[in-house]
């Protein structure tokens, strides 16, 4: 059955009135990793994955939100007085109608079906997919046009305040301003964004190790912590800086004796990680893919040991991966300690690199991965047929 189709029957089942659909995708980032948050530069792709949404008005200030993955119902009033996060996945849904209202944004009551095809904890941004999906279509159905950069802000900002993670603007940024058969390579401080063709001759692949480990929230913010912490340390020496964006790899340098070796290295990474960003775009516009695969390698070494966010499965299966013929890099993918690896393989090697690769790390950890080629689509929009 289309997707369409399906949505819509199980919307009737709990639901009356005429639906519209909408979808949001998940993301896979191809380099650029937790320097969002620090101003720094990214380089993600939105997934063939993603979160779909049947949805229609209601009479009154009552969204009900009904989830095909889990069977769970809910309800939200908009005119509660203070709404309370009830530390579930509805948190997502409602936090974006609590800050698109706080926004200015009024929205009417609504019933919507929720599907998710984005893999849950495979660092491929299921929450910002359906955080994404739950927004444009509150928006749509309450008759407001949608500016797709205020989407992405409200519902970092739904993530940050209602859900109370800390993450920065990527997975929320390229769910709502994805182009198909590109990466974006986006400025996390102006928000200025380039599209960057991806090269027909190679794929990129992304491989599920299935393991999440649960301290990823935990550590994610204290590796916030740390480049802040980093940032107030060198200011003295290095005046009006903002944020690790505003400091070069010799500013770092010459003042590492200001930083505890933890923060150094903390930000060793975020310093290191912004410059390959920009040579990677340049690499992938100027078509040497070797030279952008060398970049991605290098990045999962500094993420494994300076920014340490990696876990032995991953490093396992980024091994595995960087030895596969017709590979020209791979790395961890997303906020790390689990979740996906990102490669980027010659078109014409893509098939002999996924089944070797998955036989390899099951034979190793004994984990079946999902390793897929992806095709890079267009932000959220309406679902067509
Ligand atoms: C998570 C966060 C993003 C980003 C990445 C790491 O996906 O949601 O904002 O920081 O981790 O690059």
């Amino acid at each position: 059955m289309a997707a369409i189709d399906l949505l819509r029957a199980r919307f009737f089942d709990h639901f009356d009135g005429e639906p519209q659909f909408f979808r949001a995708p998940g993301r896979v980032n191809l380099i650029g990793e937790h320097t969002d948050y620090n101003d720094g530069f990214v380089m993600p792709a939105a997934l063939e994955y993603e979160a779909q949404a049947a949805a229609a008005c209601r009479s009154g200030r009552l969204i009900r939100i009904h989830s095909l993955k889990n069977g769970e119902t809910a309800e939200f009033d908009l005119d509660a007085e203070s709404p309370e996060p009830r530390g579930d996945w509805t948190d997502y849904a409602f936090g974006v109608a609590v800050m698109l209202e706080a926004a200015g944004h009024r929205l009417a009551g609504a019933d919507i079906v929720i599907s998710s095809t984005v893999p849950v904890g495979a660092g491929l941004s299921s929450s910002a997919a359906l955080e994404v999906v739950v927004g444009y279509a509150l928006l749509s159905l309450s008759g407001h046009a949608v500016d797709t950069v205020e989407l992405a802000k409200i519902c970092q900002k739904a993530e940050n305040e209602y859900v109370g993670m800390r993450c920065g603007i990527m997975d929320q940024f390229i769910s709502c301003n994805g182009v198909s058969d590109h990466a974006l390579m986006i400025d996390c401080r102006s928000l200025d964004r380039k599209p960057v063709p991806i090269d027909p001759a190679a794929r990129i692949v992304v491989a599920n190790s299935m393991v999440h480990h649960a301290l990823a929230d935990g550590e994610y913010n204290k590796r916030r912590q740390s480049c802040e912490e980093g940032v107030r340390l060198l200011r003295p020496a290095l005046g009006d800086i903002a944020a690790l964006r505003d400091v070069s790899f010799e500013d770092l340098e010459e003042n590492r004796d200001f930083l505890p070796d933890l923060t150094y290295r903390r930000c060793r990474h975020i310093v290191t990680e912004n410059e390959r960003v920009l040579q990677a775009a340049d690499m992938l516009l100027g078509g040497d893919l070797a030279a952008f695969g060398r970049l991605m390698n290098a990045s999962h070494v500094s993420m494994r040991d300076d920014y340490e966010i990696s876990c032995e499965e991953i490093d396992i299966l980024v091994d595995i991966a960087q030895a596969q013929n017709g590979v020209y890099g791979a790395r961890m993918t997303g906020g790390g300690f689990g979740g996906s690896v990102v490669a980027l393989v010659e078109s014409d090697a893509v098939a002999a690199f996924i089944e070797s690769v998955g036989a390899a790390y099951r034979d190793a950890t004994g984990h079946i991965s999902e390793i897929f080629a992806c095709t890079p689509q267009d932000g959220v929009g309406r679902l067509t047929d």
